[in-house]
């Protein structure tokens, strides 16, 4: 198997603020394979934008390992992390005003970070990328007039423009109806295909696992499940959702299981006919 474009092990990130901290991820365990869209999902607080903005060398981790395309973002020199941060991925955000510079249109939107980087034929490229997003025909409006979907494909193209291989999107459909947010997700499936992107997006969308390869659902910053989308033949299709143990053999049971123990929360594990049992601890066979 070729080596994974996302691998993080064990990863751990505490916030300190005067003298609280906070610990956002704590020790997390994640790879995502070339080509693949990754959707990730949890509860507000859960460490989901801790997680993208280390992806994003916006901080280094606090703790564990963390490798994109390659690069130790963890021990990478700041030279590097520069090159990365331009090169190597492109950042959707929740909200477009701040994907998006309000004073400028669509095209020049686009072109600008080109013609900036010193790139030539920056505004051909513009218009190619809005061609490739589906808004040729708004190349000269702003931000403001255009709808929500709209700004954010604009976003999409923006963060399109210089060629990256890893697309990490935070939310890029929190402001959408489900209408746009079907239209945004499936442009992303399209453009990653063609592009042979490896993308993560962190949505609050309950039937995410639809329109992704896999659902990663964080909890109190760490793995705690996995979710694909089975196809119903004919009936509706569902969720198929599997606990994952980390690394150091921890697992996160769900809620509902969390009831069935009393307040001692002591159980056993025990191997029977090759199969794993817990148990509340105290209770007979
Ligand atoms: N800059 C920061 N300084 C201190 N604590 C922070 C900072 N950013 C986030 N936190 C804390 O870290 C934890 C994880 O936050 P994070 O933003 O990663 O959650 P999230 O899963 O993205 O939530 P949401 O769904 O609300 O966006 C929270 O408890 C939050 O209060
Ligand atoms: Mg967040």
């Amino acid at each position: 198997m070729t080596s994974p474009v996302i691998d993080c092990g064990q990863l751990t990130q505490i916030y300190r603020v005067g003298s609280s901290e906070v610990i956002a991820l704590q020790g997390l365990d994640l790879t995502v394979q070339a080509g693949e869209m990754l959707g990730v999902v949890g509860a507000s607080g859960s460490g989901k934008s801790t997680l993208m903005s280390v992806m994003s060398a916006a901080m280094r981790p606090t703790g564990g390992h963390v490798e994109v395309a390659g690069l130790d973002l963890g021990t990478a020199t700041s030279a590097d992390l520069d090159v990365y941060r331009q090169r190597t991925i492109g950042t959707v955000l929740q909200d477009s005003s701040s994907n998006l510079l309000p004073y400028l249109t669509a095209r020049r939107n686009i072109a600008l970070p080109l013609e900036l980087a010193g790139l030539r034929g920056a505004r051909q490229r513009a218009d190619e990328l809005l061609d490739l997003v589906g808004l040729s025909g708004r190349a000269e409006h702003r931000p403001l007039e255009l709808s929500g979907g709209e700004q954010q494909r604009v976003a999409l193209a923006v963060a399109l423009a210089h060629e990256p291989t890893v697309l990490l999107a935070d939310e890029p459909t929190g402001a959408l109806d489900s209408a746009s947010t079907e239209d945004i997700f499936s442009l992303m499936r399209t453009i990653g295909g063609e592009l042979g992107l490896t993308q993560v997006i962190v949505s609050h969308d309950p039937e995410l696992a639809r329109h992704v390869d896999r659902v990663v659902a964080i909890r109190d910053g760490r793995v705690a499940s996995e979710q694909r989308w089975v196809d119903g033949d004919g009936r509706p299709g569902e969720i198929d959702e599997v606990l994952v143990v980390d690394t150091i053999g921890r697992l996160q049971l769900t809620e509902d299981q969390l009831d069935l123990l009393d307040s001692s929360r002591r159980v056993r594990a025990e191997i029977v006919d090759g199969v794993i049992e817990i148990r509340r601890a105290g209770e007979d066979r």
